[in-house]
């Protein structure tokens, strides 16, 4: 048995934000609301071409087009996961397949918790936590995991060349858009500031985290300045514009203030009454 997933309605070209490293873009648009989320996955060039994330299904065909005109499907040496969630993981079987050369880098944890859908080749797999740092050529490579996860698997990536973090569901904001939109922002310095500063709580609290609330302040903060403390020129996220320049401080900022941070309700049944009359009406 088998189903068809209907493909993103609006396609975004990948990003270039260092060199030799690439955002790929899904687009999804939000129920009823003027905005959309990005669905990102990178790509680094670099002697070693490593791929960090697969994207997801409903998205395959535009991920593959994008990740293979940036980097040839041989020459791939690493795809790294970041964690099992179906935006990450949607297209790791065919990539695996795609690129005989390369090294699944990816954890005991996600072995475990995602070996009930995936076959992983396990001799073609190095189990890295965080901490962890692996020579992928002409640079070092950082296994980080980011402060804020839906994963216990979740670690981020660090290349300590350019300074991109891949802050894998951290930092996860909506953005302006929504159905018919014809550009959506790149970066956040293209946002509202306070829009960043609610969309990320929104994200934070209602869909990726909401253990923030029981967190010890101190212990939290501590963990942020570990990060914050780092040398990230550029954050890149699955769910995020791009955050670099001054942005970097901003978002860091934004990410301490999220445990007590003001947040709307996620929306609730009586929204989604109001959005399937919406669409009957239409
Ligand atoms: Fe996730
Ligand atoms: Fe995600």
């Amino acid at each position: 048995m088998s189903r068809t997933l209907s493909e993103p309605t609006y396609r975004q070209e990948p990003t270039q934000v260092a060199p030799d490293t690439y955002v790929i873009h899904e687009i999804q648009h939000a129920l009823g609301q003027p905005l959309s989320v990005y669905i990102n996955s990178a790509v680094i060039q670099g002697q070693e071409p490593i791929l960090i994330d697969t994207g997801s299904r409903r998205n395959q065909r535009a991920w593959f087009e994008d990740a293979f005109t940036l980097v040839k499907p041989e020459e791939v040496r690493w795809v790294f996961i970041s964690h099992e969630d179906a935006d990450h993981v949607g297209n790791l079987e065919e990539v695996m397949e795609a690129c005989p050369n390369a090294t699944l880098v990816c954890s005991w944890a996600l072995t475990e918790r995602y070996t009930n859908a995936f076959d992983f080749p396990l001799g073609r797999c190095r189990w890295m936590d965080d901490g962890v740092t692996f020579d992928a050529g002409d640079r070092q490579m950082a296994v980080v995991r980011p402060t804020l996860y839906d994963s216990p698997t979740t670690r981020g990536l660090l290349d300590t060349k350019t300074g991109v973090y891949w802050a894998v569901d951290s930092f996860a904001t909506p953005v302006p858009g929504g159905e018919g939109a014809d550009q959506l922002p790149r970066e956040v310095a293209e946002l509202d500031d306070e829009f960043w500063t609610h969309g990320m709580a929104m994200f934070a609290i209602n869909a990726l985290a909401p253990w923030l609330r029981l967190v010890d302040k101190d212990r939290y903060d501590a963990e942020v300045q570990h990060l914050s403390d780092l040398a990230i020129t550029t954050i890149i996220s699955a769910h995020s514009p791009t955050i670099s320049g001054s942005k970097v401080a901003d978002a860091w900022a934004k990410m301490r203030d999220l445990p007590t941070a003001e947040c709307s309700p996620a929306p609730d049944q009586a929204v989604l009454e109001l959005l399937l009359a919406a669409t009957q009406a239409t």
